[in-house]
């Protein structure tokens, strides 16, 4: 029988096999993928969210969230299994060991490469392959960790999968569908997440917190509450994490964190989000980029300067994000030589192999822990929109506005949304001093 030509690849400190695609697809490996080409999809833009679900694994296992004992963990829409198989293989023996993982997949295929590559590469652990579809198969429930990374929307998942949890769980959702995530697609962003979305420079920004407000309002449904872990918005797609706790309470206040983004908001405005706790710059007299409004307050849905509803409290856990370190990722994610000769890659590519993964784990985590010294409800200050607000005749750096707020006593920096910006809870009186003191300082140099 002639042998299937496969390529081996290395992600973080872990190796696969996968097969060769059947056609060069020219955007493989920077757009949304290659389903049709390969007989399983991958994608290695992905990378860096996979990185960072092996990182907020280690956190959570580190950090005794669960019970003692195993943990049941699905990965829900598994493809080749990868991110199971990154959990096995980087995680310290003695967490690796606790995990009862899974993989689900529709495609008997997919199903095959994850055991042609569990066998390959001798996972010290079994892994449970599930072949069906995620929404009836996921119902069988206990899940401690679910993991939902679909082509497009999750929406249809969310209901089935939030069911399924354990009483404390962590939920991690991938998002395709950025266009209708941040409103270019109206007619999606109404039918499937229920809101508006304003297309400006905080659109992937908005765009996170309806896809959580989404979450958490399902999750109440089935008296359960969201706390954020994560939130990131990287090239095509939207990826949130979230704890998820059985509590009737906390599923009852889930309007506390829902509300409107305003653009250009009115100084009344202004004052009802100071009202409501939502806003940490005070001076209602200023004119200001936008403020969030609480779900009740009334709004016109003619408004173009209007987003939401969408979720008005912090995006990420502050240890979750301090966790983030080039240090902790660098012993979990590189991978040593000798394995690598074990798995067959040339010993004269290990060098570049290992560089290759550190720069990419850098660049999954870069910014986080400076993230992680900022007050947990700042907010995302876009660079270029302080104009007109603040009469700049050019955006300040980010980076030297941020030093200048956080010298100035309101600790402050660089965002890691890819949109040039800064992260920061200061009175809007001295963002507007120092921002025309850097702008100006620059212009001068
Ligand atoms: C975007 S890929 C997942 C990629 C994978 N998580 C990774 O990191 O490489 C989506 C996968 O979901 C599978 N799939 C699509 N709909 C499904 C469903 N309803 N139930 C189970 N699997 C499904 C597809 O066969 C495909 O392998």
């Amino acid at each position: 029988m002639e042998e299937e030509k496969t390529t081996l690849l290395l992600e973080g400190a872990t190796p696969s096999i996968l097969p060769i695609p059947s056609e060069i697809d020219e955007h493989f490996g920077r757009g949304p993928g290659s389903k049709g080409l390969r007989e399983v999809f991958h994608n290695s833009v992905m990378t860096g969210s996979r990185t960072r679900s092996v990182l907020l694994l280690h956190h959570i296992l580190s950090n005794s969230y669960f019970p003692e004992g195993s943990i049941r963990i699905l990965d829900g829409l598994g493809a080749s299994g990868i991110r199971a198989r990154r959990w096995l293989t980087e995680l310290p023996k003695e967490q690796s060991q606790r995990l009862d993982v899974h993989v689900c997949d529709m495609l008997p295929e997919s199903l095959d490469w994850v055991n042609k590559n569990t066998e390959r590469f001798n996972l010290d652990s079994q892994i449970t392959l599930i072949q069906g579809d995620l929404r009836s198969r996921v119902l069988e429930g206990g899940w401690h960790w679910i993991d939902v990374d679909p082509y497009g929307s999750p929406i249809q998942f969310l209901d089935p999968v939030i069911q399924a949890l354990s009483r404390d769980a962590i939920l991690e959702v991938t998002a395709t569908d950025t266009a209708a995530l941040t409103g270019s697609s109206k007619g999606p962003t109404m039918r499937r997440y229920g809101a508006f979305v304003r297309t400006d420079k905080w659109a992937h920004d908005s765009g996170l917190r309806v896809l959580m407000a989404n979450i958490a309002r399902i999750a109440a449904r089935h008296d359960r509450s969201v706390k954020p872990l994560l939130s990131v918005w990287e090239s095509h797609h939207l990826r949130v994490s979230v704890a998820v706790t059985k509590s009737k309470q906390g599923a009852s206040s889930v309007e506390k964190n829902i509300g409107w983004r305003i653009i250009n908001p009115t100084s009344e405005e202004l004052q009802s989000s100071i009202d409501a706790g939502l806003h940490s710059h005070g001076c209602p007299e200023s004119s200001q980029p936008f403020c969030f409004l609480p779900f009740r307050h009334p709004v016109n849905h003619k408004d173009r300067r209007v987003s939401g509803p969408l979720w008005t409290g912090p995006l990420a856990s502050n240890e979750v994000l301090s966790s983030f370190n080039l240090e902790a990722a660098e012993r979990l994610c590189l991978p040593d030589s000798e394995s690598l000769s074990s798995w067959g890659f040339p010993s004269n590519q290990h060098d570049s192999l290992i560089e290759q993964s550190r720069r990419s784990l850098t660049r999954s985590i870069l910014r986080f822990s400076e993230e992680a010294k900022v007050d947990p409800s700042s907010s995302l200050l876009i660079v270029d929109r302080l104009h007109p607000h603040i009469p700049l005749l050019g955006p300040p750096s980010p980076s030297k506005l941020a030093e200048a707020l956080t010298e100035s006593g309101h600790p402050s920096c660089v965002s890691s949304y890819p949109n040039p910006a800064i992260l920061t809870s200061a009175p809007w009186n001295i963002i507007y001093d120092l921002a025309l003191e850097v702008s100006t300082a620059s212009l001068q140099s």
